[in-house]
């Protein structure tokens, strides 16, 4: 029986002389008691002191027992009730169930078998909290995995789009780049509205690199996007990344630090898609800094895992936009600046490495995004949410004996 360490009672009865003896002994078995001497006492207690369990008598003077029960199942409907009826009035205690208390007693009662009733009283009301936290996992679970299918969906369409129209767009590149070689001939030195045409083609050639960088970050920088598992070296990848975006920085007087000197930070994974989710955080950060700030960028490693840590001091991430930031095309950036895609993309490498992203933000003082990834594919087969993701990869890359 789990009743017993800090389980909360409540017993209402007109009777000192009953109550408090009780109250005294129910104590001595681990139970907080607290008493009221009429419904009115009892609704007034409940208020301030929620119980698991109220043990009420039926025959008082003002509110009976029956009308307590019905108040606190209105009110207080996770507390549990347990009835004390008088020798001959069984049929209060029948009335009793059916409005909700859990069980009856009758008087004079037997100390143990009460007890025994809080004990299940109790064992009733923690069964239907597990249930209920249970349907609401479920719940949000399901809530996740629709969501989840609908952007794993959405990736293949518009990896598909992207890798289509990436050819015309270099041919537009090409046609451009060949327009502005042709006005730059002696031949169309003289050529009307010259600067008309060249002002129309720098717009070309703008629009073309927004694309293109919507097409490369969905295809990947350097290559399509089958992942291709080797000996990847985080350390090295981040100082490369870093010397990327050195320039950059340093023009907006934002610092960088590594902090990646004792980690063991070779790991079984795709070194590309990584480089890639270094790049998109690292950009980001860079970004959420604006000028004058400083980026960490760490890396921790357990026997199994490692975490890859961009810190920066930047806006900070607000909470109604946390849940947004990973869907496609959400930027806060202005029009034309972001493409909204660099976190979605980072998000799908990491999950198909078997990975994952924790994020801790604060407004007006920084962002932190955490990337946990296993040390090997083998080893992400207990990293929890990506289980199944990380068995289709082991399958994959040991290839299916049936097929
Ligand atoms: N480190 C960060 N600090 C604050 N906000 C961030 C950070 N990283 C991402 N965000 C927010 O998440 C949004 C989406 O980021 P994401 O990388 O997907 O796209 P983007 O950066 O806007 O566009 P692009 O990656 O093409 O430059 C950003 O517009 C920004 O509002
Ligand atoms: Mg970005």
């Amino acid at each position: 029986m789990s009743a017993m360490g800090n389980n909360r009672l409540l017993l209402v009865d007109d009777e000192t002389d009953f109550r408090a003896p009780l109250k005294k002994r129910l104590e001595k078995r681990g139970f907080v008691v607290f008493e009221a001497g009429s419904g009115d006492e009892c609704q007034m207690l409940l208020g301030n002191e929620p119980v698991d369990v109220v043990v009420s008598d039926v025959k008082m003077p003002g509110k009976n027992g029956i009308e307590v029960l019905e108040w606190i199942k209105e009110n207080h409907g996770k507390t549990e009730v347990i009835l004390l009826t008088g020798h001959a009035s069984a049929q209060d205690g029948v009335e009793g169930i059916k409005k909700g208390a859990f069980d009856y007693l009758t008087k004079p009662v037997e100390f143990e078998h009460l007890v025994q009733k809080i004990g299940q009283a109790i064992d009733k009301k923690k069964r239907e909290a597990e249930k209920k936290q249970e349907a609401e996992f479920k719940a949000r679970m399901e809530q996740q995995m629709v969501a989840t299918e609908r952007l794993a969906s959405l990736g293949t369409l518009s990896t598909g789009i992207a890798h289509e129209i990436d050819n015309p767009l270099a041919i537009i590149k090409e046609c451009a780049e060949y327009m502005k070689l042709l006005l730059n001939k002696q031949e169309l030195a003289t050529m009307p509205r010259k600067p008309d045409f060249e002002n129309a083609i720098g717009k070309i050639e703008t629009a073309i690199e927004r694309a293109k960088r919507i097409t490369h970050q969905l295809l990947g920088f350097v290559r399509k996007s089958e992942t291709f598992f080797s000996e990847t070296d985080l350390k090295e990848l981040v100082a490369e990344t870093v010397e990327f975006a050195a320039k950059d920085a340093e023009n907006k007087r934002i610092k960088i630090f590594q902090d990646t000197g004792h980690a063991n930070a070779v790991i079984w994974s795709d070194p590309y898609a990584i480089r890639q989710v270094i790049f998109n955080l690292l950009t980001n950060a860079i970004a959420a800094i604006g000028s004058d700030g400083t980026i960490k960028i760490s890396i921790k490693d357990t026997e199994s895992r490692v975490m890859l840590c961009v810190e920066d001091t930047g806006e900070g991430i607000p909470k109604e936009n946390m849940e947004k930031i990973f869907e496609p095309f959400f930027t806060t950036k202005p029009p034309g600046v972001g493409t909204g895609l660099g976190l979605y993309v980072t998000s799908g490498i990491v999950n198909r490495l078997g990975g994952r992203i924790d994020i801790s933000s604060r407004v007006g003082q920084g962002s932190n995004f955490q990337v946990m990834l296993p040390r090997s594919i083998e080893a992400c087969a207990d990293m929890g949410d990506n289980k199944n993701i990380c068995f289709d990869i082991l399958n994959e890359i040991k290839g299916d004996p049936t097929k």
